[in-house]
């Protein structure tokens, strides 16, 4: 017999192979629920425009309440015959109460309304789940920064010692773009609460049914305005997809920092025990691998991201069947974040700094250059004066193998007369970092501030 829910101009069943092909149970099957729910509300409206007696509307909920327990008891599976998961249900839901009242559910709606509709269903379900895990890394990241509040570490450009920072100030650095990744979510929330049923295959449906009652009864703010728009776009997978790609490139970017701080030549950090691995061969081994696969499935991410967007791009309108392929990456983007993100987040909270270590480092590489030029900047020099003077004392001690501040007084009047003994009152890391209190720098009254702000702002979300 033909594919359930269109056999009828088809003289016999599909080849073996197009079945094969065709079939998407083994990873639609996450949107049962949603469909059953679905199924719930256009029931609902099918009764309220007249094609349901009362009778049959509560038989048919009845049923595909019956149904969804089965599903959730993983007492009810698609079989191999069924070709989604939307083909598996109407089949479970007659074999419950019949073909005379559960054939009656198809009418005026179609599986490229409902698919749109419970992916974003599903879609809206988990951006809560994945905000809650950002903010638990967000949380982490910011309790590490409260317990580190005076420890200065070397602030880079380049990779290269650029400025004294404090630690708070660079952890809490990564905490921001998380933050916008939660606004990011919030946005899409908004754009994605609009409900495609109703719009029927592409045109709209014939029978009068109130796609804004159903789209309350889902838990939609509103229906799309376009039945076209509803049924043949996807932009809104793949801005979560962005989104979950953008999550992991955030994480990438400090799990490379911290496979870095890791190595013996930096000794930065250790990792807890229960956070890192080991080597079968080599008995020392303590490895990153939370932090290596973090970054490692970044790129994974991307490609999802990628490869929806490859898909979608020429398709003309309306819905064509490339778009069942919307499902498989952000689902998978999904699972790997909802994997990743816990065990990243323990990995920071365990992590132990080497505060000692990291302050011994900071003032090397004359990384206190800058706070020379700006000295003599407040001693009205000019800064392209600064640049030359503070330029020509680096050089100085580079060539003497010096630190700025073992520079002796002779020498300093010889590189420049505005060069005075007192420009070591600025030659400390503490006093950089202190005297950088604009707002947004990493004095530590600021920090402290920025702090307060972000727990504030992850508060209010
Ligand atoms: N399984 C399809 C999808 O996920 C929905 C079915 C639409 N099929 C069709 N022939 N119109 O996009």
């Amino acid at each position: 017999k033909a594919g359930a829910l269109w056999g009828g101009r088809f003289a016999g069943g599909p080849s073996p192979e197009l079945a094969r092909l065709s079939k998407s149970t083994q990873f639609d099957w996450m949107l049962a629920e949603y469909d059953l729910q679905g199924s719930r509300a256009h029931a609902r409206a099918l009764a309220a425009a007249g094609y349901l007696t009362d009778t049959e509307l509560t038989q048919m909920v009845g049923a595909l309440e019956e149904l969804e327990r089965a599903v959730v008891a993983g007492d009810f599976l698609p079989a191999d015959a069924d070709e989604d998961v939307h083909s598996a249900l109407e089949r479970g839901l007659i074999d419950i109460i019949g073909v005379e009242v559960g054939g009656k559910l198809r009418a005026g709606r179609s599986r490229n309304d409902q698919v749109a509709t419970l992916v974003r269903m599903w879609l809206r379900d988990h951006a809560a789940i994945l905000a809650s895990l950002v903010i638990e890394l967000i949380d982490a990241l910011a309790a590490q920064a409260e317990a580190h509040e005076d420890a200065i570490m070397p602030g880079r450009t380049h990779l290269q010692h650029a400025q004294p920072v404090l630690l708070a100030h660079h952890l809490l650095a990564h905490c921001w773009p998380l933050v916008r990744d939660l606004d990011r979510f919030a946005d899409w929330g908004r754009r994605a609460d609009a409900s495609p049923y109703g719009s029927g295959a592409l045109a709209g449906n014939t029978l009068g049914l109130d796609a804004r009652l159903v789209a309350a009864d889902l838990g939609f703010a509103a229906v799309v305005e376009n039945s076209i728009d509803g049924t043949a776009s996807r932009d809104l997978v793949a801005e979560f997809a962005y989104i979950t790609a953008q999550i992991g490139i955030d994480m990438s970017r400090l799990a490379e920092e911290i496979i870095l701080w890791n190595t013996r030549e930096f000794g930065f950090v250790t990792l807890d025990d229960a956070y890192s691995t080991g080597s079968s061969i080599m008995p020392q081994k303590k490895n990153p691998d939370i932090a290596e696969l973090a970054r490692g499935k970044s790129g994974r991410m991307i490609g999802n991201l990628t490869g929806l967007l490859t898909t979608l791009k020429g398709l003309p309108l309306a819905y064509n069947r490339d778009l069942q392929e919307d499902k498989e990456p952000v689902l998978d983007s999904i699972n790997t974040l909802e994997v990743l993100l816990p065990a990243f987040s323990g990995m920071v909270a365990t992590l132990t700094f080497h505060t000692e270590r990291m302050a011994e480092l900071a003032p090397q590489g004359f990384s206190l250059a800058t706070d020379v030029a700006e000295w003599l900047v407040k001693r009205h020099v000019s800064f392209r004066d600064a640049h030359e003077i503070t330029g020509s004392l680096v050089k100085f001690a580079e060539t003497n193998n010096l630190d700025l501040h073992e520079v002796g007084d002779d020498d300093l009047q010889a590189l420049s007369s505005h060069l005075i003994p007192e420009v070591r009152d600025v030659l400390t890391i503490r006093g950089s970092v202190d005297s950088r209190d604009g707002v947004g720098g990493t004095a530590p009254v600021r920090v402290a501030e920025q702090r307060a702000h972000l727990v504030a702002r992850v508060r209010d979300l």
